[in-house]
């Protein structure tokens, strides 16, 4: 995601600098070369042993170095960057940079360079809320700095507001979102993902496996290019992605109700949830007593939701997944003509490293002109990339 990218991470002294050792740790397995430069303050807090270690590079922390200087040099540092991340940013360092002082080696590389910078704030809430500090924030804003919002909660200092460093992943996400390139700038994309819950009482459900990994891959990929995406997504363990409005449903119906209450400001639809296909009949109002010997559950058919898009879809995209454990082109393609789809995403469930609740997937794309396209064994971040291309393409095409 983000190979061969040279990240600079800078770090100022606060509390949460021990969060950004779990960034680095991220920006390194995402692919990144990172190199770290810390004020004299940050280093109060966590050691650039530790820095150092996570990044496999030398941290820099003196302007005036001369060891550091052959090294790499500021203003090397500053030129070869793809993109800075400032994190944690304090009120200080945050005020040097929008007022450009350059007095150490931190705020000398970031006046120096024309990579986009990610300021990451994090402090005291009554300093957050100070109007002076605003006023700076604002102003790196209004100049193209990329600031995240700090979270709300309790801080170190013993006060409850906003002032947290946000999560390392939620960071992460961000800087990824900045180095991508907006292609899906202007598109609206509805996104189901995960599986849906058909009640049997007030204690069991039918289900089935979907981790809903591959739908939260897409929608986090499309927002991280520009498009504005809507999730409607069953139960899961997954963290909702940054800037993706989230609705949770659990039945089939719920999921129903919310796409088609959001099918009219959508451009695409990509269903990526395994929708149970069928529910009983009737809720249990009570938890079903174990009494007899066998015990029959009358099931009625959910409706077919994207069958019914499919009925209706105008000039929107519509993209269906299916995910088979046997004749999987068959199967694929008679949905993708049965449902009206213009693509439909197939995967043969029992290969290693496809299907459920893996982080990878190996799936090939069937397009409604008859092009079949084989992808190889790839991350589920990967496959969503690719997908998104596709969907670009088709939605530039009946725009
Ligand atoms: N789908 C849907 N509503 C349903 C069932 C499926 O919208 N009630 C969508 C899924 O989200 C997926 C596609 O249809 O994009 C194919 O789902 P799949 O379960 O593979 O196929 P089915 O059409 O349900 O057929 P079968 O279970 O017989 O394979």
């Amino acid at each position: 995601m983000l190979q061969g990218k040279n990240i600079v991470l800078g770090v100022s002294g606060g509390i949460a600098v021990y969060k950004v050792v779990e960034l680095l740790r991220l920006l390194t397995k995402g692919g990144a070369n990172v190199h770290v430069i810390m004020t004299k303050n940050a280093q109060e807090f966590v050691t650039p042993l530790t820095f150092q270690a996570l990044s496999g590079n030398p941290v820099h922390t003196d302007l005036f170095s001369l060891y550091q200087e052959q090294e790499i040099g500021h203003i090397s540092l500053a030129d070869r960057a793809d993109l800075f991340i400032l994190a944690p940013a304090t009120a200080n360092l945050i005020g040097k940079v929008a007022h450009g002082l350059a007095d150490d080696l931190l705020t000398t590389s970031v006046m120096a360079t024309k990579a986009p910078v990610l300021i990451v704030p994090a402090m005291n809430s009554n300093m957050y809320e100070n109007p002076i500090y605003q006023k700076n924030q604002k102003f790196l804003h209004d100049n193209g700095y990329h600031i995240m919002e700090p979270v709300t909660g309790s801080l170190a200092c013993g006060w409850e507001g906003q002032g947290k460093l946000p999560a390392p992943e939620a960071i992460f996400a961000a800087a990824v979102s900045v180095l991508t390139p907006k292609d899906l700038l202007g598109c609206r994309i509805l996104v189901t993902a995960g599986p849906t819950r058909e009640e049997i009482d007030p204690v069991r459900y039918i289900s089935n496996y979907s981790s809903g990994k591959m739908g939260f891959a897409i929608a986090a990929a499309a927002q991280q290019r520009g498009a504005q995406v809507t999730l409607v997504a069953g139960p899961t363990n997954l963290t909702v992605p940054v800037g993706v409005r989230c609705l949770p449903i659990f039945s089939a119906a719920e999921m129903s109700s919310q796409v088609f209450g959001h099918l009219e400001e959508s451009d695409v639809v990509i269903k990526a949830a395994a929708v149970a296909d069928y529910r009983p009949v009737s809720r249990a109002p009570q938890k079903v007593k174990k009494s007899a010997e066998q015990l029959t559950l009358d099931l009625e058919k959910n409706t077919d939701i994207l069958y019914s898009l499919g009925q209706k879809k105008g000039n929107k995209v519509l993209v269906g997944f299916a995910a088979e454990s046997e004749r999987l082109m068959a199967h694929a393609a008679d949905k993708l003509q049965k449902k009206n789809l213009d693509l439909i995403v197939a995967n043969d469930i029992t290969r290693e490293g496809a299907g459920f609740d893996v982080d990878t997937n190996i799936v090939r794309f069937l397009h409604s002109d008859g092009r079949v396209e084989e992808l190889e064994l790839m991350s589920k971040v990967q496959v969503a990339q690719q997908l998104l291309s596709h969907v670009r393409v088709l939605w530039k095409a009946k725009k």
